[in-house]
């Protein structure tokens, strides 16, 4: 039987790569996105596609039952990979933009992966496979909102991981550092609509994070998103995957670093990214 995979946030980046890698390798992928044009689009390039925002419970048990209707109530892998980045500094996030954040990047997945975990469970064998981040252990100045959604994934992949030992669902985290996609243009859209830059004690420094995030420019080490998508297919393939898969060079930097260094020590390191 064609094993079949959800993923959310397939309109750009990660989520449409890895779309397209694991049709090439053989699985019925459920290609979701928020916006009904980016479904068109998906619908166009061969996908079974619908709509899934995360932000909104309604969507979400739509989707659910959508997947429940077409799959006859069996999936194989869920690939939460929908999120986003808000920047700005932590003392300038009001409580719902901070609270925005966390709907999309932890509240939303969490509970699209609760809604689907019976039809996971279904099966003998099922994957979930977590989008976190290289932000998912080591905090970064000006990304505290992001940081703070990812460090909270991690913590409740650990204990889900923990929690589903006895099944057959095995649960794996994904930590990429830079890769090419619309992140940093949809960075820049939550920066201006949310970040009172004019009023803020760092807004001297807001002026230098615009450019940056506006230059099309790589940071060091970037590299394309078929290297996340080279790390889900082993996480779905493979007999035994791994419970983490560092994805970029500064991922593995950053991951001895921080074992290695005294806190300190690895603050006077993570200053010096902008
Ligand atoms: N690019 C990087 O350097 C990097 C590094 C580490 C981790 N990541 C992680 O990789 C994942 C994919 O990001 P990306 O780099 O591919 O960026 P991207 O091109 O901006 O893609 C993000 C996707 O998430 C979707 N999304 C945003 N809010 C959503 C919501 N409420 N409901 C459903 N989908 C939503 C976006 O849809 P819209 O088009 O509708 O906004 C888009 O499809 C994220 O989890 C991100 O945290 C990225």
């Amino acid at each position: 039987m064609q094993k079949t995979l959800l993923i959310t946030g397939c309109s750009s980046g990660i989520g449409y790569t890895c779309a397209h890698m694991a049709k090439e390798a053989g699985y019925r992928v459920f290609a979701t996105a928020r916006k009904p044009e980016d479904v068109a689009r998906l619908e166009s390039e061969g996908f079974e596609s619908f709509l899934l925002d995360l932000d909104r419970s309604d969507s979400i048990d739509a989707a659910v039952a959508r997947i429940r209707e077409v799959t006859g109530g069996r999936l194989y892998a869920l690939f939460n990979n929908g999120a986003y980045g808000q920047p700005g500094a932590v003392e300038d996030l009001s409580r719902e933009v901070l609270r925005q954040q966390f709907e999309t990047n932890l509240f939303g997945t969490h509970e699209l992966t609760v809604k689907l975990l019976p039809l996971l469970l279904a099966g003998e064998e099922a994957r979930i496979v977590q989008n976190s981040s290289l932000l998912g252990f080591a905090a970064l100045r000006w990304r505290g909102a992001y940081n703070a959604s990812k460090f909270a994934l991690e913590g409740l992949t650990d204990t889900l991981r923990q929690e589903l030992a006895t099944t057959g669902v095995k649960v794996s985290i994904i930590e990429p550092g830079p890769v090419r996609s619309r992140f940093r243009v949809n960075a820049l859209a939550k920066f201006l609509e949310n970040i009172d830059r004019e009023r803020s004690r760092h807004s001297g420094l807001y002026e230098a994070k615009l450019k940056q995030l506006r230059s099309d420019k790589d940071a060091p080490f970037t590299l394309g998103p078929e290297a996340v998508g080279k790390a889900l297919l082993h996480a779905l393939e493979s007999r035994h995957p791994k419970v983490r898969y560092r994805v970029t060079i500064p991922t593995h930097l950053f991951y001895w670093l921080k074992k290695c260094l005294p806190t300190t020590w690895m603050d006077a390191v993570l200053k010096r990214v902008e």
